[in-house]
């Protein structure tokens, strides 16, 4: 095998999709999915790939150094796509520990395995890389005017955006003390199939569907920058490749919904797939007690990743939304595993037993 890559995360809503462009599009390169199957993680997700023969499966935590040693030294991993985290920001209010945990402790824990496995004093290999994946929260929150671009002042405000500027913080640390050779993106709200049902989008598509009620946070005022997650798994790759070592790259959609306008495009788009009169549903909307220090807008600048490496997001956000809904309303089957929760005490016997 041409590369050996290790997919951290890889169960997950990005990192499923990750993994799949990856396994499909580079038969020469090992793929190893390492996941914890948290709540979070589900391998139905790559139910499509989980045969191919450059695929491989780990079910460890981040923050084992002892497990996460065996893995690097079994496969002789050459590179890391580390995307395993704890990612959503009401649960990081609730249990802050949580995500000092895996997002901290866990990207140290990798980083301090590669750095013992790539920088033992052999000779650099070219093909060792650090590509911690991350999010635009880091940069704090915008008011009406401006965008965030790489040289924005770090300032987050939740337990969840805390712990992911300092993963952050010690993924540049390793490089600038170190020398590990490393890449990082920051990058904005992802939407699309596999997104676990607590974020807003599949929550409230969900929702319409049953005939719960909305709760939008506050005035539904807040501004938030959608990418349909092909386009950031389409990014990834492409930095993986060719971004250049030491450097961050930004990646949006520049497309910026303000919450109650997406709810309102949620209920017509999931009314109408279903054959409800158009906008009907909008009577579900609950305005409710808003997010703890919630962030008003964020809005991201992704100019250096479209002038240096070409990229640009191929998914127009209706026609994603369309996508998605339908998505989500032809697998009822996968959403309820999810939300019984049935699936992780089936898979996690599975591979526990291994
Ligand atoms: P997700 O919550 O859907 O998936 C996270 C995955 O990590 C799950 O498979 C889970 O089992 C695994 N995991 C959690 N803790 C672990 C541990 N201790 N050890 C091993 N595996 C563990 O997350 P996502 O939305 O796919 O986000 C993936 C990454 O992208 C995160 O680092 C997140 O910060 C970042 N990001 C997400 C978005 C977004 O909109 N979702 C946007 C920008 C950046
Ligand atoms: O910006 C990138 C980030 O986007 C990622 O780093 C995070 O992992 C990801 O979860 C996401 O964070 P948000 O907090 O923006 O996503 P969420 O889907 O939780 O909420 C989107 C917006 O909708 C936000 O302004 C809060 C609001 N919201 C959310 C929920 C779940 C509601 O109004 N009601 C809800 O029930």
């Amino acid at each position: 095998m041409e590369r050996k890559i290790l997919i951290t995360g890889g169960a997950g809503f990005i990192g499923s999709h990750v993994v799949r462009l990856m396994v499909n599009k580079y038969p020469n390169y090992l793929i190893i999915n390492l996941d914890a199957l948290t709540y979070a993680g589900n391998p139905a997700n790559l139910r499509d790939v989980e045969e191919a023969p450059n695929y491989r499966f780990e079910k460890v935590d981040i923050c084992d150094v002892e497990a996460v040693r065996k893995v690097f030294e079994q496969y002789e991993i050459d590179s890391v796509i580390h995307l395993a985290a704890e990612s959503h920001v009401d649960r990081s209010i609730d249990d802050p520990f949580a995500f000092a945990r895996t997002n901290v402790l866990g990207t140290l824990t990798l980083l301090q395995v590669a750095k013992e496995r790539w920088l033992n004093g052999a000779e650099r290999d070219a093909k060792h890389l650090f590509y911690h994946v991350s999010t635009d929260e880091v940069y704090g929150s915008l008011g009406a005017e401006g965008i965030f671009t790489e040289s924005s002042r770090y300032e987050p405000h939740s337990p969840y955006s805390a712990s992911k500027a300092s993963s952050d913080h010690f993924v540049r640390a390793f490089h600038d003390t170190f020398g590990l050779p490393i890449v990082i993106s920051n990058c904005s709200n992802n939407y699309g199939p596999y997104q676990f049902p607590e974020k807003l989008i599949p929550l409230f598509i969900n929702n319409i569907r049953e005939r719960r009620e909305l709760p939008v946070y506050g005035s539904g005022a807040n501004v938030r920058d959608w990418l349909y997650v092909e386009d950031h798994a389409r990014a990834i790759d492409l930095i993986f490749h060719r971004g250049r070592i030491g450097e961050t790259y930004n990646i949006g959609g520049n497309n910026e919904w303000r919450n109650i306008d997406l709810v309102r495009l949620l209920v017509r788009t999931t009314d109408r797939l279903l054959g409800r009169a158009e906008g009907e549903d909008e009577s579900l909307i609950r305005f409710v007690r808003d997010r703890a220090g919630h962030d008003l807008r964020y809005a991201i600048d992704s100019s250096k990743l479209q002038n240096e490496l070409g990229w640009s997001p191929e998914v127009d956000f209706k026609e994603g939304i369309e996508r998605t809904v339908r998505w989500y309303l032809h697998n009822d089957e996968w959403l309820s595993a999810v939300t019984s929760g049935e699936y992780r005490n089936y898979y996690s016997r599975m591979y526990d037993g291994r």
